[in-house]
């Protein structure tokens, strides 16, 4: 057992080694992989309990010092070496010991418990936004030469890492409507690694037929990566259909306060192991302050998103028959087509609408403008509800043909539905409407 730096190869300054001992840790195919990374002290509960117990106790760390019944903010970069550290290093697990701040910190481990938990995963990674666990995740799973099936109709800025950086590492992209089956298998090549999807899609809300995907991916031993964020773990655990990784941006609905950037990747204790490496190498952990208020978002948010889905529904039945209305689009309404969807997530579709106004675009931001609640801004999953056009913010970076084809028309609204009394929402909509 070692038990002091010569032992390890630390070098004269104490600086840790990246690759050597934790690349074969990490690619050692009998090692015994134990969930977390976690300490005795991060509560643990028994998987049968339901998802608001989960979001409240999961992953808690209580303090054996103070007794303090919350998480402590563990505010430090780096932590004291004891004989646990120097043998991390010398086997290679340096994922499960407080070391840096990079590598890992109970503040982490907290928020990565608790969404692990309510995924139903091994394990999770905290980011500093969702970006940096989409990117991270995506350069950690595939590698040169290797293949992505993806969609147009993702977040713009996952649109843009794929198109504009991805091939600039030897990666190629196909893009597919995430809605055919029969179109994603098509796209399928020799090289391909990962299928990138939402599970919701943003901005039409076309639902991913996603159990029958891992279907196909299995099949072709292809990764499965699900963006969870529009519909969160309280909708749908994609994890237990066979995907591989949920990724949130967890700005949006798990922190759901609108006042911090974070992002999560959730699956096994294998593929996490590897995101979390490449994690160390791009950077992009998530900070302790953060991970403060992320964990605390993240104990109502079953609360809230029964609250969220609740209005979205009620605001998208009250618009399907106005007459400024031209379309709504919303799973609860009649001739939704995805019906995989409506059979996972059983009434609670998170808390988007988007509709379209008779007027176009110049019509749509007329009606912004008259909002008095509803803010105009861009992000969705906060407790206050917000506006914003698509062809303007989110795919602003696609071309008119490319909005056209996957379907964002002029006058698209996307309307992010707050936790505010429900009166009060269709009140300001209808009035806004009445004015223009
Ligand atoms: C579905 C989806 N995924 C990922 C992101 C990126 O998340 P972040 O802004 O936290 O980097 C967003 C942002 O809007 C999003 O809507």
């Amino acid at each position: 057992m070692a038990t002091n730096k010569q032992h390890v190869g630390l070098s004269a300054d104490g600086n840790m080694p990246e690759s050597g001992a934790q690349k074969s840790w990490m690619d050692q195919l009998n090692r015994k992989r134990v969930p977390g990374p976690r300490t005795p002290y991060h509560h643990k509960l028994d998987a049968r309990t339901g998802c608001s117990t989960r979001a409240v106790h999961s992953g808690t760390y209580h303090d054996p010092v103070s007794g303090a019944v919350g998480t402590p903010v563990f505010q430090s970069t780096t932590f004291l070496f004891q004989d646990k550290t120097y043998d991390a290093f010398f086997e290679g697990v340096t994922r499960d010991v407080p070391i840096y701040t990079r590598y890992g910190n109970p503040s982490q481990w907290s928020v990565q418990e608790k969404v692990a938990a309510l995924e139903g995963a091994e394990s999770a990674v905290v980011f500093s936004s969702g970006m940096a666990a989409i990117a991270t995740t995506v350069y950690a799973l595939t590698n040169r030469g290797g293949h992505i099936v993806t969609s147009y109709d993702v977040y713009g800025g996952t649109y843009n890492l794929v198109r504009e950086d991805l091939h600039q590492s030897d990666r190629e992209v196909s893009f597919v409507d995430p809605t055919d089956l029969s179109a994603i298998e098509a796209a399928i090549q020799q090289n391909t690694q990962m299928f990138l999807f939402e599970g919701l899609s943003n901005p039409l809300l076309k639902g991913l037929p996603v159990k029958s995907i891992c279907e196909l991916a299995r099949k072709h031993n292809i990764l499965v990566v699900i963006d969870n964020t529009f519909l969160s773990p309280v909708a749908s655990r994609p994890l237990e259909f066979g995907a591989d990784i949920v990724i949130h941006s967890a700005t949006k609905y798990l922190n759901g306060h609108s006042d911090m950037t974070a992002g999560v990747a959730s699956g096994s204790r294998k593929f996490l192991d590897r995101i979390w490496a490449q994690m160390l190498r791009l950077g992009g952990q998530l900070d302790p302050n953060s991970c403060f208020l992320l964990e605390r978002g993240l104990k109502t948010l079953a609360l809230r998103m029964r609250a969220h889905s609740e209005n979205a529904t009620a605001i998208a039945s009250a618009l399907d028959s106005h007459p400024k209305i031209t379309r709504v689009y919303h799973p609860s309404l009649p001739g939704y087509e995805q019906t995989e969807l409506l059979d996972i997530c059983k009434g609670n579709y998170g808390g988007v609408v988007s509709f379209e106004i008779e007027g176009g675009d110049p019509a749509a931001l007329a009606f912004m403008e008259k909002l008095e609640l509803a803010q105009v801004a861009t992000s969705l999953g906060g407790v206050e509800s917000l506006v914003s056009m698509p062809f303007n913010t989110s795919h602003s970076s696609l071309t008119e043909r490319q909005r056209q084809q996957v379907g964002i028309r002029p006058g698209l609204i996307r309307f992010s539905a707050g936790v505010e009394d429900q009166n009060d929402l269709l009140n300001d909509i209808l009035n806004a409407l009445e004015q223009i």
